[in-house]
């Protein structure tokens, strides 16, 4: 396990510099090279000098303001604060003489004399760097008393549910601000006031919660003091013991430290060392855990016949006995086939590789898929068929190193906020930017001192007709680079495509009129691209090409041509010679955590772990070997087919692990019509999701804080998910699959989730070098990790070649989608993500995040809003042809005209009633983006939201029931 002392990570001072230049100083007679730009602090600490500070830290630029890191350096006149003082060749500094020591205690008294002196009492007691630093300059006595004007009776701020603000203890070291400038890039926090009476103020002087604070926690962790300090430590007082784990929300996947008191979690702190994250954080992962100990928590397996029964507890024998009787008889009935399994993104690697062996060995059929086929699985057709592998080709960090960026379809800022930070830092730093969404995302206009150059605000539906046409201006302008294409593409399919893509019907000025943006605008944005100008020519490109990089998420993908998309996107990158180096690549930003991780281990009814077909019998004949049991060739059914065949009567049976089918598949009734002509459906969640009401078998699951496992990051990094408590329901989900497939007949013996790693790596090319020790001694690793690569995995792919070879371009001919609007549905409707909720909500409704997302509102244009008399606020009704629902509008002018959207985590909002069966040509990835509707006002619920709240209720008595019956047998 990866346990660590609890301790503060070694705090070097200032940030580390890169350069190729050294310089080589003295530090109290200890002899240390540093890079050329490092402050004679951090060459002090590397040097194992500690010199005393505290308006310095190594996570940000150094300041200069407290004046305790005074040095003494030979020739040089006065005391210079060793923070702010670059180190320079033969200096010889002295960082502990009589008169520092006197300085230093100067500047602690004048501190401490507007401090309180309550440290006993302190929820920072013994993690508080003021006391530490009053030690360390031996502070024995204040010559300045209380009587003068202070801050002690300053009023806290306990606005923000997750932190308090006490200005009492505020010594003004600006780290705060500093931290929500630089690492979190949302300038929530400025200095109010001058002098004495200078103070931190969110906003213009509004409490936390009412400003743009995003509580992403840095300024709490970079504060010295308790003055910004989270209110689980107030409450539970200083951890004891820390563990490494991985967030389990989304696909950046950041580590944290889990900060103990036994088996309570005191508060998680983002882990320095973490590759993704370097020690940041965004709103879920540093507070949003307590839904893991929510009193909804269902901790006893239950099972009944019909979804009228009430819920019966019983032992988690006769639970798996009872659920794999089921699943015998049932394909004793209706034939081999008539089962399945579905996994979630938000099971651990470990996990989904188990349910998919259930399904292949026990059940005897590929019947397996999981939620990346709603989300991400135009990204494994589209790279497969391009580049020859499905995956991110960049590390997080490769950011730093580009000069355009493009994001499309995507919002870092909300859905992954961490990168979103470290893609503003490049931003700010010069980066230009290239946003393609048709709405105005945060990136766009509400960034500080970010501007994207250009905005794409394109018609929902018309990815590929814009890609397409960048792509006609890159190759028509001789944009191209085409020293690369020569050597690294397969020239056939590149004239295939330059015939096609020249055509004038790809040309900006052609699609305008289809995709509503200007001819003009995609001109300059593809120039952007290809040459660092707007109105960049080949000359420019000739004397330099920039490194461009593509981001892009859901708005890609989640359309009827999503994985044409990626195939556009793929070509702009290689046309530009945009991939296998730093800086630049082709970059699918997953949703949930382990969106990568899902699709790796198989979960895909055609694909066996690492992508490769069912239908090789020599990848099924090692499969076989291994497991004891005959695969079947043949793919089995993707998930939509379940529920048709379902329906349609064939399809009887299913295990549902983690995953919400009910409230994150589209067309919602279809589905429960599915579940509904079910004979045995099996949930193993956390709790009683929506899909889970209408199932016959409950297996209580375990959070991510009580299992052990991996995830994949979009990054290919796989990191450890450790366990910090005991399963609330007394076992972790990989053992509670093992049971059942041990049931079903098929054997499975691990005492470790590390065993099913093992398994995973000798079966899988790709992950031949995978072990969790590997990973616990790293930190974590990225495949393809094997002979062939480095220690760690591989950092950048398809430097020299692609995996395929030579890479493939595509023809992406732009078909307009089925979904179109007429008079009845004059708009169009479309979804996306907010920051403080997490895919369904399960997890985030369930915490204090609420109170920044209480509801879904419907998104909608003010000219859009006043043709129809809608006010903001009012309740509308949104139909389309799948169904109808009802919210309350939200008027912006950051939707176009014609165009509504709507976040989709709150299950009554029904969303999902909305979308249509519409799907991917090539993967059946539902067209989520696009659904035309007509939006009215309304003054009542929906007849869809009607019934559901009738059934959810008559579910929730359903529950109480078995918790009643429970209470009465404990009780005798
Ligand atoms: S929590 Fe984050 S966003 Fe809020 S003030 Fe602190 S650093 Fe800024
Ligand atoms: S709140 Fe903390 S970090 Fe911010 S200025 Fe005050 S002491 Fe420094
Ligand atoms: S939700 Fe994503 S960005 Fe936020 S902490 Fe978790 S992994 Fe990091
Ligand atoms: S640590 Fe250098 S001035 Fe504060």
């Amino acid at each position: 396990m990866l346990e660590t002392v609890l301790k503060r990570d070694r705090d070097l001072g200032t940030p580390a510099r890169e350069s190729k230049n050294l310089v080589t100083l003295t530090v109290d007679g200890r002899e240390i090279s540093v890079p050329e730009g490092s402050s004679v602090m951090r060459a002090a600490a590397e040097a194992g000098v500690n010199i005393p500070k505290l308006c310095a830290t190594d996570s940000l630029e150094p300041f200069g303001s407290c004046r305790l890191c005074l040095v003494q350096i030979d020739g040089r006149r006065g005391y210079p604060a060793s923070c702010t003082t670059p180190a320079e060749e033969g200096m010889v500094v002295h960082t502990e003489t009589p008169k520092l020591h006197d300085l230093r205690r100067g500047v602690m008294e004048l501190y401490i004399s507007d401090h309180p002196l309550d440290c006993l009492t302190c929820p920072a007691n013994g993690d508080c760097e003021l006391q530490d630093m009053a030690g360390v300059v031996g502070l024995r006595n204040v010559r300045y008393g209380y009587e003068g004007a202070n801050h002690l009776q300053d009023t806290k701020d306990e606005s923000n549910p997750y932190f308090t603000y006490d200005p009492s203890k505020c010594i003004v070291c600006n780290r705060c601000v500093r931290a929500c400038e630089e690492i979190q890039g949302t300038f929530a926090l400025t200095i109010s006031g001058k002098g004495f009476a200078s103070r931190v103020s969110p906003g213009q002087n509004e409490s936390f919660l009412d400003s743009e604070c995003v509580s992403c926690g840095a300024c709490v962790q970079a504060c010295p003091t308790s003055t910004l300090q989270e209110k689980t430590v107030i409450m539970l007082g200083q951890a004891e013991h820390s563990v490494i784990t991985t967030c389990a929300y989304c696909g950046v996947g950041c580590g944290f430290k889990a900060e103990m008191k036994g088996n309570q979690v005191v508060r998680m702190v983002p882990w320095k060392d973490g590759k993704a994250n370097e020690g940041h954080s965004c709103v879920k992962g540093r507070f949003a855990w307590g839904y893991a100990t929510h009193k909804d928590r269902i901790t006893k397996p239950m099972i009944r016949k019909a979804i009228t029964d009430p819920w019966r507890e019983v032992s988690w024998d006769e639970a798996i006995a009872y659920a794999a009787s089921e699943f015998k008889r049932i394909q004793a009935k209706y034939g081999r086939s008539s089962v399945g399994g579905i996994t979630s993104s938000r099971c651990t690697n470990e996990e989904t590789y188990l349910v998919q062996k259930l399904v292949r060995g026990a059940f005897g059929n590929n019947n397996v898929d999981t939620c990346a086929r709603v989300c991400h699985s135009p990204t494994g057709y589209g790279l497969g068929q391009a580049y020859g592998t499905s995956a991110g080709t960049q590390t997080f960090k490769s950011i730093e190193k580009t000069d355009v960026v493009l994001v499309i379809g995507a919002n870092p800022t909300d859905a992954h906020p961490v990168f979103g930070s470290r893609m503003k830092r490049r931003l700010r730093q010069g980066a230009k930017l290239i946003v393609i969404d048709p709405r105005t995302i945060d990136l766009v206009d509400k960034s500080p001192h970010i501007r994207a150059e250009h905005h794409l605000k394109l018609r929902p539906g018309t990815n590929v007709a814009v890609l397409t046409a960048m792509a006609h201006v890159i190759v028509t302008e001789e944009l191209q680079d085409s020293t690369y294409i020569a050597e690294r593409c397969d020239m056939r399919s590149f004239n295939d495509w330059l015939e096609f893509v020249r055509k004038p019907e790809n040309s900006p000025e052609a699609t305008e009129s289809t995709t509503g943006v200007s001819a003009a605008t995609v001109r300059s944005a593809a120039r952007l691209y290809a040459t660092g100008k707007s109105n960049g020519t080949a000359a420019d490109v000739a004397a330099h090409r920039p490194n461009g990089a593509i981001y892009y998420g859901l708005g890609v993908t989640e359309h009827a041509q999503g994985a044409t998309s990626v195939m556009a996107i793929a070509n702009l990158a290689m046309i530009t010679g945009n991939i296998g180096r730093e800086g630049v690549g082709v970059n699918p930003l997953r949703g949930q955590n382990n969106v990568q991780g899902s699709c790796d281990m198989g979960s895909f009814p055609h694909e066996l772990p690492g992508y490769r077909h069912v239908s090789d019998s020599t990848v099924r004949a090692d499969f076989e070997a291994e497991w004891g049991v005959t695969l079947d060739p043949e793919p089995g059914l993707r998930l939509p087919n379940m529920f048709d065949a379902a329906v349609a009567g064939s399809f009887r049976g299913l295990y549902c692990e983690g995953e919400d089918v009910v409230q994150s598949d589209p067309d919602t009734q279809h589905v429960a019509a599915a579940l509904m002509a079910m004979e045995c459906i099996v949930v193993q969640d956390i709790f009683l999701n929506e899909t889970a009401q209408y199932a016959h078998v409950f297996l209580p699951g375990s959070s991510f804080l009580e299992k052990d496992g991996t995830f994949t990051n979009a990054e290919r990094r796989l990191s450890r998910v450790t366990q910090v408590m005991p399963p609330q329901g007394g076992y972790a989900d990989w053992q509670v699959t093992v049971k059942l497939a041990n049931a079903l007949g098929m054997p499975m013996h691990y005492s470790h989730a590390s065993e099913i790693m093992d398994e995973i790596a000798r079966l899988t090319p790709t992950f031949r070098g995978v072990s969790f020790k590997k990973i616990e001694r790293l930190g974590s690793v990225q495949w393809p990790c094997n002979d062939d690569t480095p220690e760690g995995g591989l950092e950048t792919m398809h430097i020299g070649e692609f995996v395929r070879g030579k890479g493939r371009f595509l023809i992406t001919k732009y078909v307009p989608s089925d979904e179109k609007v007429t008079r009845k549905y004059p708009l169009l409707f479309t979804t996306g993500r907010i920051l403080s909720q997490y895919n369904v909500g399960a997890q985030t409704r369930r915490t204090e995040n609420n109170a920044w997302h209480p509801e879904d509102r419907l998104e909608i244009h003010p000219v859009d809003a006043e043709d129809r008399g809608i006010n903001d606020g009012d309740w509308v009704g949104i139909e389309s042809r799948a169904g109808s629902t009802v919210l309350r509008a939200l008027i912006t002018e950051r939707m176009q005209p014609g165009v509504v959207y709507t976040t989709f985590h709150f299950p009554e909002s029904g969303a999902n009633v909305i979308t249509t069966d519409s799907s991917d040509w090539a993967t059946n990835c539902p067209e989520y983006k696009v659904t035309a509707v007509q939006v009215l006002p309304v003054t009542q619920p929906s007849e869809w939201q009607r019934t559901y709240s009738r059934f959810r209720r008559v579910q929730e008595e359903l529950l109480e029931r078995a918790r009643d019956s429970e209470a009465l047998t404990g009780a005798k």
